[in-house]
């Protein structure tokens, strides 16, 4: 489903410091892994390497066997659903309805169809009383569940999300980490939620300043606090 090879980034080329060195890793059809690390560890940028939204400076993204390239950019796009760490980023149409349909009208998915799609990925995120609200008056867990909606929609077959519990209360994290089971898709999932993390994903990345460490995350007592179910 994807392969990354080799990857490093840098913010700024005319600089010897890299975002990400020599990452190199894959995710299966299926598979959920979570992506930890310290704050400043390289996660996001990953993510953001991994749409095309930062050029490598190194190395090779496959996703479904396409190489990220400018060719394959527009159908690359299309199989990955990336929610960013800060929801404002994600939300720009007025109301909560018109974000989530935003995606699939562009696409030319019927209305019927877009109707539906919406109020049943509402309906499982628990915010079905949020389709009609001004999503800039919306909570930051409201207009993060918002942002989730509006990637879900897409049926993406590679979700990319980058710290989705973040604002969330208990209850919503429970029933996000439930949706996500229940989805088929691949999913990589950068997080400092640990629990969220083991409750839900097959395998667990760890990166140290910008590489993959080998080092079990789950004993690097000073980037995490290890909570279990
Ligand atoms: N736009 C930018 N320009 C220059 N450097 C940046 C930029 N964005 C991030 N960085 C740097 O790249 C490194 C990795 O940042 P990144 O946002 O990927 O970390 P992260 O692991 O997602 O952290 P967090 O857990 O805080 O979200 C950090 O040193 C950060 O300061
Ligand atoms: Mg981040």
């Amino acid at each position: 489903m994807l392969c990354v090879e080799h990857l490093s980034v840098k913010y700024n080329p005319a600089e010897e410091h890299y975002a990400l060195r020599d990452v190199s890793l894959s995710v299966q059809d299926g598979e959920r892994v979570a992506l930890l690390g310290a704050n400043g560890a390289g996660k996001s940028t990953l993510l953001l390497a991994l749409v095309g939204i930062l050029p490598p400076a190194e190395g090779t993204i496959q996703v479904d066997g396409l190489t990220l390239d400018k060719a394959h950019l527009p159908e690359i796009r299309q199989k990955i659903g990336f929610v960013f760490q800060n929801p404002d980023d994600q939300l720009f149409m007025p109301t909560v309805f018109q974000d989530i349909a935003f995606g699939p009208r562009n696409y030319g998915v019927p209305e019927a169809e877009i109707t539906q799609r919406t109020n049943e990925i509402l309906e499982i995120l628990g915010i079905s009383a949020l389709k009609d609200r001004m999503v800039h008056k919306l909570s930051g867990g409201e207009k993060r569940l918002a942002a989730l909606a509006g990637v879900l929609v897409m049926q993406p077959t590679l979700l990319l999300l980058d710290e989705p519990t973040s604002f969330l209360d208990f209850q919503a994290a429970k029933r996000l980490s439930d949706c996500l089971r229940a989805l088929k898709q691949s999913c990589l999932i950068t997080t400092h939620d640990l629990p969220f993390a083991k409750s839900l994903c097959d395998r667990f990345l760890f990166l140290d300043h910008g590489e993959l460490s080998a080092a079990d995350p789950f004993h690097q007592s000073h980037c995490f606090c290890a909570i279990s179910r």
